[in-house]
């Protein structure tokens, strides 16, 4: 599976985020991830389904994936309304869902593409049952709530733990994405570990360089 590069708009400047969109759509990233935190589950507060409407068009005129982590208390209740939207993926946390092959179901049977994450300190054992019913694992690298924090170092034996649970199960069409403290440097023992789906904020959205030059740096990092 080629590694696809998931912009995380959390990071991006909201005054013009439809342009931050397409800065990167236009630099090559696959994925647009959209970070949704209900203060909460998460200890910060982001963004609704109408943001996600309003990023729908460029996502879809440009044939990109539009990828909505829910990092929220009983996300069963909006699962409908980000469908309508206009997510590709959803992505629930396996923390938040005591009916996690109901949550799946739903999501799958409104004709979106579902995924579960788990917190670094969740263990990869509340996957076992799930993992036939998923189109993507996503396994968090930091605590979810905010951009720009610190890779835990103990993730790439996870990543490697999931991507052995998936070949065991001959289930290698599931995506393992990763999500926090990607940075050039460490993004290729994140995809020798397994990863197919990077997710990037602060290292693609920040002063230091161009959208751009961002993206490039992160896919020299791994290739
Ligand atoms: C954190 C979010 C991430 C975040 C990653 O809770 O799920 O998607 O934007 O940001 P960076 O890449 O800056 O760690
Ligand atoms: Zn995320």
């Amino acid at each position: 599976m080629s590694v696809k590069i998931a912009a995380s708009i959390l990071s991006a400047d909201f005054a013009r985020l439809g342009e931050q969109v397409q800065e990167a759509i236009d630099a090559g990233a696959e994925v647009i991830h959209v970070d949704i935190m209900d203060g909460h589950f998460v200890p910060n507060m982001t963004i609704g389904p109408v943001v996600v409407s309003a990023i729908k068009p460029i996502a879809q005129a440009a044939g990109v994936v539009l990828d909505v982590h829910l990092m929220i208390e009983a996300p069963d209740r909006l699962v409908p309304e980000f469908t309508q939207a206009g997510a590709d993926v959803l992505i629930v946390h396996v923390e938040t869902c005591p009916h996690l092959h109901r949550t799946v179901q739903m999501i799958k049977e409104l004709g979106v593409k579902a995924g579960v994450t788990l917190n670094p300190s969740t263990s990869l054992t509340t996957l076992e049952e799930i993992l036939p019913y998923v189109d993507q694992v996503l396994v968090m690298s930091v605590n979810p709530g905010f951009g720009n924090q610190t890779y835990i170092p103990t993730s790439t034996a996870k990543i490697a733990r999931v991507r052995r649970m998936l070949l065991e199960r001959d289930l290698t069409q599931v995506g393992i994405e990763v999500d926090g403290g990607l940075k050039p440097d460490n993004v290729t023992e994140v995809v020798d570990a397994g990863a197919t789906i990077l997710v990037a904020g602060s290292a693609i959205y920040n002063n230091k360089a161009s959208v751009t030059e961002n993206i490039a740096s992160l896919r020299r990092g791994y290739s």
